[in-house]
């Protein structure tokens, strides 16, 4: 055996495979080291930079290592169930892949390689209206696809995009409010960062997509890109008109302050996700897991509630759902695994994730991640 890292370079088997063959790492953190061991630097400052001094970055780790979960004793539990309710249904664990944009910067096979893999594992997968493949075709994997909008300027695209999702079969709708124009990612300001001809936003139509490609130093083409077709000024009642125009579940995804929270729910959403856009967008924004709490109290029984932002683990899971989330998405490890290994990596981090999350249950005396909502939290440090 050599010491190169597992699951590197080599040692993954042709997509389509099963996952049976990729040797993942000790834990869901490590696909860190083998995603930046195979991919350019630009790619992977895009993906893991976060806006300005990269202070609410960094404060979403820090804020979650402060929780302190006071496991029970004596419980009785044997084999915990990690199934769950989220909205649309029940899944196999309280996760769902977030939404991330033009995952074909990181395999070949992207979106449909994560998707597959969240289908295997029997979770839901959050396709980002920025996906580098058609919806029609990531819903074409099949298992529970969810939508995530991003409000255009152009209404009739916004109600295009809609038609699509809901054509598609989507099952849920997560429409993001925390991007009325990208955060200032310094890094890929400096790499002068764009998307390589391959990848394109493709499931928007027209010429403004152009901008995504255009090299100009200084400028993050992406940012540029966004900027141009983003609605920059979404309200309340545009979230009502989304509320009143879909039928499927609505989670609002990028809410902070409790007050925002109370007023999703009372526009009749199903979830609002707690989200800081994992520190890319407002720089000197709370960490997730600090605000959490208020937000849980504030909206009580109205409507559930979801975190993101720097979840690295099974323990994460658990530090979430005693802070009383109903569950989490998980950005940028699927980014990494899908890089390292493509849908065989993926799922071989999902399946690490569900493993993390049954010894923490079982760790902390619970049966089921209903029962780790019940767990005592301690700030510490
Ligand atoms: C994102 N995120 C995101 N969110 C969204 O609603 N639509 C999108 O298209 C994207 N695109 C995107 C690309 C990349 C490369 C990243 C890293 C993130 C935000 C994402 O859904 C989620 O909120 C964060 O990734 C959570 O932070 P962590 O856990 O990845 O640190
Ligand atoms: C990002 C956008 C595209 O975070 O959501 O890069």
């Amino acid at each position: 055996m050599s010491d190169a890292p597992v699951g590197a370079e080599g040692s993954a088997p042709p997509d389509g495979d099963a996952a049976a063959g990729f040797r993942p790492p000790a834990s869901l953190a490590d696909f860190a080291e083998l995603a930046r061991a195979v991919l350019p630097r630009e790619v992977w400052e895009y993906v893991n930079g976060g806006s300005g001094r990269e202070i609410t970055l960094a404060a979403n780790r820090a804020a979650l290592d402060r929780v302190a979960v006071l496991p029970r004793v004596l419980t009785g539990v044997d084999a915990p169930r990690t199934e769950a309710a989220l909205p649309g249904g029940s899944y196999a664990m309280p996760v769902a892949v977030a939404p991330m944009a033009y995952q074909k910067l990181l395999h070949p096979d992207g979106e449909v390689a994560l998707a597959a893999a969240a289908r295997a594992a029997g979770v839901p997968y959050v396709a980002s209206t920025l996906g580098s493949t058609p919806i029609e075709e990531v819903a074409g994997v099949g298992g529970p696809i969810w939508f995530q909008l991003y409000w255009l300027r152009d209404r009739g695209m916004v109600a295009d995009l809609l038609d699509r999702a809901h054509t598609a079969g989507c099952t849920a709708l997560m429409v993001t409010v925390d991007v009325p124009v990208l955060g200032r990612r310094l890094r890929d300001v400096r790499n002068g960062f764009t998307l390589p001809p391959h990848v394109t936003a493709a499931n928007l139509p027209g010429g403004r997509n152009d901008l995504a490609h255009q090299g100009i130093p200084g400028v993050s083409a992406v940012a540029a890109h966004t900027g141009a077709v983003f609605a920059p000024a979404l309200s309340w009642a545009d979230l009502a008109w989304l509320r009143e125009r879909t039928p499927l579940p609505l989670l609002v995804k990028g809410i902070l302050d409790p007050r925002d929270a109370v007023r999703a729910a009372e526009t009749g959403v199903d979830a609002v996700v707690v989200s800081n856009h994992g520190g890319r967008q407002l720089d000197g924004a709370p960490a997730t897991a600090t605000v959490l709490p208020e937000v849980v109290a504030a909206v009580g029984e109205r409507c559930a509630v979801l975190l993101d932002s720097g979840v690295r683990s099974g323990t994460d899971v658990l530090r979430a759902l005693a802070l009383g989330a109903a569950g989490v998405l998980i950005g940028r490890p699927m980014l990494w695994a899908l890089a390292a290994g493509g849908r065989a990596g993926a799922e071989a981090a999902l399946a690490l994730l569900a493993a993390e999350l049954r010894d923490a249950l079982t760790l902390s005396g619970c049966a089921d991640p209903a029962a780790a909502r019940q767990l005592r939290t301690l700030i510490v440090g």
